[in-house]
């Protein structure tokens, strides 16, 4: 009805759609997310407070969602494992319950979930807790299924996501993994010093996201460019797997462009032999342990006479890619494990922009659902 439509609107503010709302919001939605948890240099997260010792005991950590939530806890995973020394393994629920795959009282399930109602989450929720597992919710709403049949959790606090592409939760969600990896990692003293660099790192960025999302202009020039494009690839690597990922996902739910994310190291075993002077290929390749890997990625990709977008890190145009070959996304650098938060908004961006563009619905994509709660 009108009345309906104008309500609406008043939602949605000074933004056309709720998705652009949401991306935009991302400064504040973080602040929200932190809120209370830094207290000068270390993190409190009061969900966990009574299991965190049980945490750091457990044999395994697994990482358990769908979609982008699974995505986000992908982006967390290394720094996790680096702070926790704890093997931290991966499940899409679906496939879990596909292969009754097995779970142990002294492993710590993760369920990550923006709605807290995904029906293949929660039965995989079921079927930790039958098996003994400590079960841990990430979710961003209170009193949803999953908050209550979990043990313990923490609440990412994003505000209501009402685009079906989930973005603010995303970031909020990684952000809320990286102060579990703190938090159980808060005993031990030969990792104070990274642990506080992260601190500092948390603290400031808010203030980065508001730059990053300058490139708002920039990104609709780029969708302009792909506008017709019936593909695209996004090779990332490291903590910038997850961007891959999760750019690519953004780019197929909403623009309805055929879009795969890529681990680069598997580049050689099979995508290399799409890429041609047609073809446009993301390539994440921001400052962090893996760049000249990624350098040399690039070379290769230049060498197949590759359409390349690279994403580098502000300053490294040359570096990574010499003499202007390519196109580039260039954002401003952070804390390795931080890293992911930024790198995933002119993605955000651009698919925002492809989307209007093309014509279709930004916030409700044909066939999807923002909440997928039967099997
Ligand atoms: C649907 C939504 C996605 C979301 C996924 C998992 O596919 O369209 O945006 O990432 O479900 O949802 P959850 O609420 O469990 O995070």
């Amino acid at each position: 009805s009108f009345l309906e439509m104008e309500v609406e609107q008043i939602k949605k503010g000074n933004y056309d759609h709720f998705m652009q709302k949401e991306i935009h919001e991302q400064p504040q939605s973080l602040t929200t997310t932190m809120r209370g948890r830094l207290k000068g240099k270390s993190v409190i997260l009061g969900g966990l407070k009574d299991d965190i010792k049980t945490i750091r005991h457990s044999r395994r950590i697994i990482f358990i969602g769908c979609g982008t939530s699974y995505n986000a806890a992908l982006a967390a995973r290394p720094f996790l494992e680096e702070l926790s020394g704890i093997p931290v393994t991966m499940e899409i629920a679906s496939d879990l319950l596909d292969r009754q795959g097995p779970v142990y009282r002294e492993d710590t399930a993760v369920f990550v979930s923006q709605s807290g109602e995904t029906a293949d989450t929660l039965l995989a929720l079921d079927y930790a807790l039958e098996n003994g597992a400590l079960c841990v919710g990430i979710t961003n709403t209170v009193s949803s299924t999953l908050a209550r049949k979990t043990h313990c959790g923490v609440h990412i606090n994003a505000g209501c996501e009402i685009g079906v592409a989930s973005t603010k939760a995303y970031t909020s969600q990684i952000v809320v993994m990286i102060m579990l990896a703190l938090d159980i990692g808060d005993d031990k003293v030969s990792t104070k010093q990274r642990r506080e660099t992260i601190i500092d790192g948390l603290y400031n960025l808010p203030n980065i996201v508001r730059e990053v999302l300058k490139l708002d202009t920039a990104m609709k020039d780029l969708a302009e460019s792909l506008m017709d494009e019936k593909s695209l690839l996004v090779f990332g690597r490291g903590y910038n797997y997850a961007t891959a990922l999760e750019g690519a996902l953004k780019v197929k739910e909403v623009a309805l462009t055929h879009s795969e994310g890529l681990l680069a190291g598997e580049m050689k075993h099979g995508p290399l032999a799409l890429v041609d002077e047609t073809l446009p290929v993301i390539v994440i390749a921001t400052r962090d342990g893996c760049f000249s890997k990624q350098q040399s990625v690039i070379q290769q990709l230049h060498a197949r006479k590759g359409r390349l977008i690279v994403m580098c890190s502000q300053g490294d145009v040359s570096l990574a890619c010499s003499t202007g070959f390519c196109r580039s996304i260039e954002v401003p650098q952070v804390e390795d494990c931080l890293q992911t938060v930024i790198n995933i908004i002119p993605l955000q961006l651009l698919s925002y922009h492809l989307t209007v563009l093309r014509g279709y619905d930004v916030d409700q994509p044909r066939n999807l659902a923002k909440s997928v709660t039967t099997q």
